[in-house]
């Protein structure tokens, strides 16, 4: 049985402040019952202000989608981890396929991030996945083991780290990667983290998974072994369907 779940909404470029204030003022006021769980909102930059005015007093966690991994300076466009917190930020997105691929972001970036984050007392929620070429050349078990060992270069303890599985071809596209699929590669990062680190801290770390789920594929995902939530794309941007798959993931956890 599981403890402890994690659900996170990544709103990717969606929704202004105005929007943003009003779905999470809406979805407060359901009154979900979230014992056992982590529920995150990750807003664009732009919303996360106006959000943590809605959350506060609540059980729901405000996140960022990216971050730099200096302090301050004349970096135009970029956000630091102090900015973020200070927004009332608890959790940063980190090596989301969207910016490995789109924007070209390096794993020495994101290693750089992932340390910033931890030092400045929040979490990074690291993604990490192959694409399909690497999927359908038999690379996947390979290219996870890369990114989590450059990614978490230097990271001593993981008891702050959310790792999200990914798969990039699953993103967005409806395509929902098999139950066999997630539950091996989930075991893969398990393994991974093993040889990386302990047997404590790859028993203890939440794997979370991403890439179109829905409240209709929600429940059997969860019920795989080593998922330990899920990261929400397109389903987050509605109130009902991130709450079937909310409900979905507490039923589950008093089985
Ligand atoms: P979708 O749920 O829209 O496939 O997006 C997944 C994702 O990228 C979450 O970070």
């Amino acid at each position: 049985m599981k403890k402890h779940a994690i659900v996170a909404g990544n709103w990717k470029m969606y929704k202004t402040p105005t929007e943003g204030h009003d779905f999470v003022k809406d979805f407060v006021n359901l009154m979900l019952n979230i014992e056992d769980m982590e529920v995150i909102f990750c807003p664009p930059f732009s919303a996360l202000f106006n959000i943590d005015v809605v959350l506060k007093e609540t059980p729901y966690k405000l996140g960022a989608q990216n971050c730099h991994w200096k302090n301050e300076g004349a970096l135009t466009g970029e956000v630091s981890v102090s900015m973020l917190k200070n927004c009332g930020v608890g959790y940063v997105i980190v090596g989301h396929s969207e910016r490995r691929h789109i924007f070209n972001e390096t794993d020495k970036w994101i290693n750089k991030k992932v340390k910033a984050v931890l030092i400045g007392g929040l979490k990074p929620i690291l993604c990490i996945g192959e694409t399909l070429d690497q999927r359908k050349s038999n690379e996947t078990k390979d290219v996870l083991f890369y990114q989590l060992k450059e990614d978490l270069n230097g990271v001593e303890k993981l008891e702050d780290v959310v790792i999200a599985y990914e798969p990039v071809w699953a993103i967005g596209t409806g395509e929902t990667a098999t139950t066999e699929q997630v539950s091996k590669a989930h075991k893969w990062v398990r393994d991974i983290l093993l040889d990386l680190y302990s047997q404590d801290i790859a028993k203890d770390t939440s794997i979370i998974y991403g890439g179109s789920v829905k409240p209709e594929n929600a429940g059997e995902l969860f019920e795989i072994k080593d998922v330990n939530g899920f990261l929400i794309g397109g389903a987050s941007l509605k109130i009902d369907s991130f709450k079937e798959i909310i409900l979905t993931v507490n039923k589950k956890l008093k089985v």
